[in-house]
């Protein structure tokens, strides 16, 4: 005969739709209770969408259904996402409101960087994003979320610091550099020293990170993604309330299948994409001067077309890049007039103009295609 545990085991092992994590370890799944072979599994699933649910519902039955002594199987959601009050002489409820721009107490605006490609520049990007805010007198946070790479430590210089001052809770103190407060799993363990962590585990000291840390008052929190679409985005968008994402990409069509699945993943969880970061998109030729599309062209202008996504910026290669962020120095601290650098610094005004529009830009991409001179 089956009992809670058991039932919870076999639920253990269905996904949450569109992520690596499962519906358990995500908290998602709050409650079984077996009456008599009646099986009612309580799940939680905020800021998801009615579709999602409706996947997580049926999973949920076909997991449980065929069970020797099961039988039936209700599913009850609890916390409904955002939904408008009810108008009259309207069938059906409005659909839901974009989120407010506030995010809560952690910041005004929570801005994650992530791609579905490994190795595109988000943390480049992310790192840029924040210095430039920091430069404009705002209220920085970092979030380094790759907790099995972290690279802030080595792009802000801080390799090797450890978080040294607590307030008085306890909590520990973000590291600073450039005015941006920083956080990472890299300033808990030693460099090279690979973290396998199992997902829960990762979920648990991503969500110590955001509300475990004396953050103070920010304007602005970026988080720095892990590529994919996994257990830190997941957890990240059930512990708080995102603003928006920025999704970065290299021009080639590969990078920008992925870059859909990111996309679509933010979708499942109702976090609005504020638009597409084409990085390494175009290279300045130091002898004549022209651009030259070494990893192809025209993959971000597709998504913009394609999906209404507003295209944020491209930003050129530029080889002293990498050996800038090797040496923990941004490129917008000690080159601010380079192309590069010019780009993120656009990057970061249309970030911030996405992310405090009362209306997102969802459903405009024109102006922002006449602005970067696509079709
Ligand atoms: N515009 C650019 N021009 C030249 N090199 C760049 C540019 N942007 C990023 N890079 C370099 O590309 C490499 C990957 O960048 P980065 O670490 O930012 O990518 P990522 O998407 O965060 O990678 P991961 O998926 O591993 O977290 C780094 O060596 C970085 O310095
Ligand atoms: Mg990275």
């Amino acid at each position: 005969m089956p009992t809670v545990e058991s039932l919870r085991q076999i639920l253990s092992n269905v996904p949450f739709p569109g992520f690596s994590r499962d519906i358990v370890s995500t908290g998602t799944v709050t409650k079984i209770e077996l009456e008599e072979g009646v099986v009612t599994v309580k799940l939680r699933a905020e800021n998801t969408d009615d579709a999602t649910r409706q996947q997580i519902a049926e999973a949920v039955r076909r997991a449980l259904a065929d069970q020797q002594g099961v039988s039936e199987v209700k599913v009850r959601f609890a916390g409904s996402g955002p939904r408008r009050l009810p108008v009259a002489g309207q069938p059906e409820p409005a659909p839901a409101p974009a989120p407010a721009p506030s995010s809560g107490p952690l910041a005004r605006n929570i801005i994650g960087v992530a791609s579905g490609k490994g190795g595109v520049g988000k943390s480049t990007v992310a790192v840029n994003l924040a210095v430039t805010l920091a430069r404009q007198g705002r209220r920085v946070g970092f979030l380094d979320a790759d907790v099995h790479g972290p690279s802030a430590p080595l792009m802000f210089g801080l390799e090797g610091s450890r978080p040294e001052k607590a307030d008085a809770n306890g909590r520990p103190l973000p590291l600073e550099a450039f005015g941006v407060k920083i956080m990472s799993m890299g300033f808990f363990v030693e460099r090279g020293n690979a973290v396998i962590w199992r997902g829960p585990i990762v979920g648990n000291f991503i969500r110590q990170l955001l509300t475990d840390v004396a953050w103070g008052e920010l304007d602005d929190l970026v988080i720095d993604f892990p590529p994919g679409t996994g257990d830190a985005q997941l957890t990240i968008s059930q512990t708080i309330r995102m603003s928006g994402a920025v999704v970065v990409t290299t021009p080639n069509d590969l990078a920008l299948i992925d870059a859909l699945k990111a996309i679509t993943m933010f979708r499942k969880v109702e976090i609005p994409v504020l638009g597409i970061v084409e990085n390494m998109s175009f290279f300045v030729c130091p002898g004549c001067g022209e651009e030259h599309a070494i990893f192809g062209s025209g993959g971000a202008d597709r998504a913009v077309r394609d999906e209404s996504i507003p295209l944020l910026g491209r930003v050129p290669i530029d080889p002293q890049v990498v050996l800038e962020s090797d040496k923990g120095r941004p490129v917008v601290i000690d080159r601010p007039d380079c192309p590069a650098a010019r780009a993120y610094a656009e990057i970061a005004g249309a970030v911030v103009e996405a992310s405090e529009a009362p209306e997102r830009p969802q459903d405009g991409p024109a102006s922002f295609l006449d602005r970067f001179g696509g079709e």
